[in-house]
């Protein structure tokens, strides 16, 4: 469908005022009823009761048409908006999330992956959500878009950033320890910024550190280590090189500097020298080649 009827804000955002507007009218409407029964049928005005009727046509057509018209409104309203989050604009971008404990990664359609949500302004974007282990949630308040990322199978949103800016993105589904700090963020850069952000990639220009950090976006390093010094599931990695660390050994515990060698060993078996006072949560990432390996030591070194 082209072009886009109503944004996801808009489809959401209409159905709570239509619903939350005849709550609030039917608060009021109960209340002034109520208030006024109790001063007109206050026993010092009303000392005799009324005779009892059992039947009054009149009123029971009243009370039946006037729920059924609001109860109609709200379905046609929320059916409506569900089916504008459900029909993706023909122009919509495709960009894929991948869910894993306990980070998020963007894969972009010319192989570009990033760990915040970068999109275009003005442009409609297709998330395609798939899940690496466990049950997640793919939560942006700020565009009304929420659905469970389920492994095994592939479901998706849309939505529209209409301004650049910010916007929380978050988890929204209980997975584990790390579960409270999966959370990223939408950049929605206009569209200039956002071609030339998409065609710059650190793998080509040479830089170890730079390819380091676009590994450890890829890898999920960031949903467990902060890198500004702040305690999240594993230990920050600002400043770490060089650093004397406290471990916990299977021979006991044993401070050492955190060097090259020390950090190596600690991505590839991490379970075996546990940082003192946090959960040997990290799986390891013997999987990677020397060369991985070092560029991720070199990105180390460069956060001071
Ligand atoms: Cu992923 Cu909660």
């Amino acid at each position: 469908m082209n072009p886009v009827l109503q944004t996801t804000t808009q489809a959401v955002d209409t159905a709570f005022y239509v619903i939350f507007g005849i709550c609030g009218v039917m608060l009021v409407g109960v209340a002034i009823a109520m208030i006024w029964l109790v001063w007109r049928y206050n026993r010092r005005r009303q000392p005799v009761p009324l005779s009892q009727k059992d039947h009054n046509l009149w009123l029971e057509v009243v009370w039946t048409t006037i729920p059924t018209v609001l109860v109609m409104l709200m379905f046609w309203y929320g059916w409506e908006g569900y089916l504008s989050l459900r029909r993706i604009p023909d122009d919509a971008m495709h960009i894929k999330a991948s869910a894993r404990m306990w980070s998020w990664l963007f894969t972009y359609d010319n192989g570009k992956t990033a760990d915040k949500l970068y999109v275009p302004v003005g442009q409609p974007v297709k998330i395609e959500l798939a899940a690496e282990d466990v049950l997640h949630s793919f939560y942006v308040p700020a565009f009304r878009v929420k659905r469970d990322t389920v492994p095994g199978m592939i479901s998706w949103v849309w939505f529209i950033a209409e301004q650049p800016g910010s916007f929380d993105l978050f988890c929204a589904e209980y997975c584990g320890v790390g579960h409270s700090a999966m959370v990223t963020t939408v950049e929605a850069l206009p569209a200039s910024e956002f071609a030339a952000w998409l065609k710059a990639s650190a793998a080509t220009t040479g830089d170890l550190a730079a390819r380091g950090a676009e590994l450890a976006q890829q890898l999920g390093c960031l949903g467990c280590h902060s890198v500004d010094g702040s305690r999240r599931v594993g230990p920050s990695l600002k400043g770490v090189f060089g650093q004397p660390r406290e471990v916990v050994r299977n021979d006991g515990d044993i401070t050492l500097t955190a060097d090259a060698d020390y950090l190596m060993r600690a991505i590839r078996n991490p379970a075996a020298e546990i940082v003192d006072d946090y959960p040997p949560a990290m799986p390891s990432y013997s999987q990677l080649s020397d060369a991985e390996v070092q560029s991720l030591v070199a990105w180390l070194k460069s956060l001071k």
